[in-house]
């Protein structure tokens, strides 16, 4: 009797929340080199790594139990982001990301992309709000996180297509959740968001965007407009792709955040519930796109780096040339 009580609350609980498509947690990474063992020859693991600058990947990222939000119990670790002067890609724009590396639809349905940000308590290499960033976004940009832009450049904002929606203040050592609410099929997009180890609670409603992706252009980072000498370091954790309902305690859809007790660990998170992979996404990609052959990337190269599906931006003669293949 008692057993099967057991059972319901679980089934009950896992009726409550989404299933995770994609994990970006950083626990299969016990160390930063780990990163560099995906390439375009040898597409393993769960990030691509090759926006980034010139120097060794440990210049640019770094793991600690300090980089993640502490009511994340189910991440080992989080990620430092550094972006320097070193760190210029494809233009004199830093950047600093990493991309999903999935064979999942990350583009189709009702999905919520969540994330946590934070800077380092004491100031050390604070951003700069003179400084246009983006942050956690999508190549077409319809929904992103900027900062050192009006209409707040203090502040941590929401853009929709570059259009302001929302703001909160960026204050060091605050750790600050949110999740895109992104309806691919009805083509919106609205925000979650919480701080610290609150659950997640919906802060601006879901408005018209051009919603797309090809599964590969979620830029886990940072990038900063212009080249600056300054050294900025931004921390994050949390990172995952789940298919609704949200699930609103912070954790990674796989366990249970502060203050919950019925989400259960036992349910498998591999149990693809969306469009077979081998299926294009069923919106079409907006924004510029690049067709087969064309370039993607390379020194000096400034177009759009997002191929037209289902082509994938190669590297033909790296650093110099990128093809979309
Ligand atoms: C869930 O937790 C298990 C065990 O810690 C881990 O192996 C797995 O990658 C996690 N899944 C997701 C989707 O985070
Ligand atoms: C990083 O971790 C991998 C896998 O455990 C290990 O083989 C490698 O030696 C480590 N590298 C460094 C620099 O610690």
């Amino acid at each position: 009797m008692f057993v099967q009580a057991s059972i319901l609350a679980l089934l009950t609980g896992s009726a409550c929340a989404g299933t995770t498509i994609w994990s970006g947690s950083f626990n299969p990474f016990p160390n930063v080199s780990v990163f560099d063992e995906w390439s375009w020859a040898d597409e393993v693991g769960t990030y691509q790594w090759y926006i980034h600058g010139t120097q060794p990947t440990s210049h640019y990222l770094a793991l600690s139990p300090k980089y993640k939000n502490p009511a994340d119990t189910a991440e080992t670790n989080g990620l430092m982001v550094t972006i320097d002067s070193t760190a210029t890609w494809n233009s004199n724009m830093e950047r600093t990301e990493l991309i999903p590396q999935t064979t999942q639809n990350l583009g189709t349905g009702n999905l919520f992309y969540h994330f946590s940000l934070s800077t380092d308590p004491t100031g050390l290499n604070a951003p700069d709000s003179t400084l246009e960033h983006q942050i956690l976004f999508f190549e077409s940009h319809f929904t992103e996180i900027k900062y050192g832009v009006a209409p707040n450049p203090t502040n941590l904002q929401w853009m929709v297509t570059s259009q302001f929606q929302w703001g909160t203040p960026l204050v060091p050592g605050t750790w600050y959740n949110f999740a895109y609410d992104i309806d691919f099929s009805g083509q919106t997009v609205g925000l979650w968001f919480s701080t610290g180890g609150s659950p997640l609670t919906k802060v601006a409603n879901n408005v018209a965007a051009s919603t797309s992706t090809n599964s590969e252009d979620f830029h886990v980072g940072v990038l900063r407009i212009v080249n600056t000498p300054a050294p900025e370091n931004w921390y994050i954790s949390g990172v995952y792709i789940e298919n609704g309902p949200i699930t609103t305690a912070i954790g990674n859809g796989n366990s249970t955040g502060s203050g919950t007790t019925t989400i259960p660990t036992t349910t498998p998170t591999t149990t693809p519930t969306t469009t077979p992979t081998t299926t294009s996404p069923s919106s079409t990609p907006t924004g510029p796109t690049v067709p087969e052959y064309g370039q993607c990337g390379g020194t000096g190269y400034t177009g759009p780096t997002t191929c037209a599906s289902p082509y994938t931006c190669k590297a033909i003669s790296p650093p110099y040339y990128y093809q979309c293949l």
